[in-house]
């Protein structure tokens, strides 16, 4: 038998970072701009997970409006997932190129059906050809009862509506809105025919965040997950098409020749689009990636809080070292690494940055959030939220059913065997806009212990220590009792 020699591998409790001299006069002078694809940058490390309990329209907004983004998961039809996305890049774009229309034939009940729909608060009402007829505002039907009421019957019309004729600028909607008082500015051709909407929502949330990660149209980014079985192109496609800024490749285990595949074909195909995939652990998997094409890299195999692939199948390497180990390969190939996984507080973020990653995805804190999907339940007086590994029994049933599957014993049998996550609750955390601000104030703080100005800084100054048990126990609160 060959012996083989065991390397240490060591995850965030077991390091802390060595204080340096400090050259910036204040915290907030710390630059975290990062990159989160070879191409896409943000103004803050932070990205939510691909997880039904995590990333829909509502985060991937949020997150982005922070200066980080989401990817919104790929369990639902690809019809849905693309809405999702096409909900974000609608949030706050100065001028809405297409926006939502209802016909003018159509019922109160269709405008509160569409309304719903697409999450908006109002829609131009149009003739056959694309004319303008009106305007049907949430306001215009909110007591309505009677749904079969024409829509007419309740709209705005064409005659007392203030549009423009051409596309404006920002400056002038301001004063359009401030002159007339609406809220709402249809755009129309020579023909009266609508070619976009300007809000006055839209300007004033833009005002508010302006910090917020954004394409070069004004628009918030967003990316979003795609697997590699049969459909992934067609999938890919419309998520392009909705403007997708990224197609993240969703897999557990990305060091395969079938990842390693599908990065090719989605560039050969899609020519310049950008694309992440993962996920792994070595240098090696991190290579093999960034040289098919991969724009980043998802590092991470069995950090997660609800990740059980370690247990099950035996198989990870401790989150510091993973990130560590492909740090070189990073900075050669030019491809940002993701630290995805096992992000518990604010402390494993800036370590897990320092360590070479330049942006940490994050699952159960941004869960705990009020804009992850699912309802807040309350247990013995405390507030949760459910949060589950995408791998767990119930995530792997629940996409069969949303499939249409047929489910059959033997499927049933089999996921409960080759499960890799949990279902588990949450703490309530209130708006993921508070956790985000704590977030990077600590990130702040700790590259300023670290003595660096930004993040190739931080990846230049790190120093680790490693700790010992005692160590560990000094780092938390000790010897006291602590007050809840
Ligand atoms: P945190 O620690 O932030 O981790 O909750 C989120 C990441 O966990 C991964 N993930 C899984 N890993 N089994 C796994 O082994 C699963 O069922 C599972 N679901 C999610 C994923 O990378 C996510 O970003």
């Amino acid at each position: 038998m060959v012996v083989k020699e065991i390397e240490r591998g060591l995850t965030f409790d077991d390091v802390l970072l060595v204080p340096r001299r400090f050259p910036l006069h204040s915290r907030k002078e710390v630059s975290i701009e990062t990159f989160f694809t070879k191409k896409i940058r943000l103004n803050i490390p932070i990205v939510s997970s691909a997880m039904d309990t995590v990333t829909e329209s509502e985060m991937a907004i949020t997150m982005a409006r922070h200066g980080g983004i989401g990817v919104i998961h790929r369990f639902m039809s690809i019809e849905r997932q693309a809405q999702e996305v096409q909900r974000v890049k609608r949030a706050e774009n100065i001028i809405i190129e297409k926006p939502y229309t209802l016909p003018f034939k159509s019922t109160v009940g269709k405008a509160k059906e569409l309304m719903e729909n697409y999450g908006v608060g109002g829609l131009l009402v149009v003739e056959e050809d694309g004319k303008l007829k009106g305007l049907v505002t949430k306001r215009d039907i909110l007591f309505e009862e009677n749904y079969e009421k024409p829509i007419i019957d309740v709209m705005t019309p064409r005659e007392r509506l203030v549009v423009s004729t051409r596309k404006i600028t920002l400056e002038e909607a301001k004063e359009i809105f401030k002159k007339y008082k609406v809220e709402k500015l249809p755009l129309v051709d020579e023909e009266d025919k609508v070619v976009g909407l300007v809000t006055a929502k839209d300007i004033m949330i833009k005002s508010m965040y302006p910090n917020a990660a954004r394409d070069q149209k004004g628009r918030l980014l967003v990316a979003a997950a795609i697997g590699i079985r049969e459909g992934y192109l067609e999938r890919a496609k419309v998520l392009l098409d909705a403007s997708a800024d990224a197609l993240v490749i969703d897999v557990a285990h990305g060091h395969t020749d079938e990842v390693i595949r599908a990065v090719r074909k989605l560039k050969e195909t899609f020519g310049d689009i950008q694309v992440v995939a993962g996920n792994v652990a070595t240098p090696e998997g991190f290579e093999d990636l960034a040289s098919a094409g991969a724009d980043a890299v998802k590092v991470g195999i069995g950090p997660g809080t609800v990740c059980t692939t370690r247990i099950v199948t035996g198989v990870g390497v401790p989150q510091l070292t993973a990130i560590l180990s492909c740090a070189e390969k990073s900075i050669e190939w030019g491809v940002p690494i993701i630290a995805d996984g096992g992000i518990r507080n604010s402390g494993d973020l800036v370590k897990a940055i320092a360590a070479g990653a330049s942006t940490v995805m994050i699952g159960s804190l941004l869960a705990g959030t009020d804009e992850s999907p699912g309802a807040t339940i309350s247990r013995g007086g405390k507030k949760y939220k459910v949060y589950r590994g995408m791998a767990s029994f119930y995530a792997m049933l629940a996409r069969d059913f949303k499939e249409d599957k047929q489910i059959d014993l033997d499927s049933i049998v089999d996921y409960a065997y080759t499960s890799e996550g949990v279902e588990a609750y949450v703490p309530y955390r209130g708006r993921a806009s508070e956790l985000l601000n704590q977030l990077v104030a600590a990130l702040r703080a700790g590259m300023s212990y670290c003595g660096a100005r930004n993040i190739r800084e931080l990846w230049n100054n790190a120093k680790f220590i490693s700790l010992s048990e005692a160590g560990i126990k000094e780092s938390y609160p000790h010897d006291v009792e602590v007050i809840e």
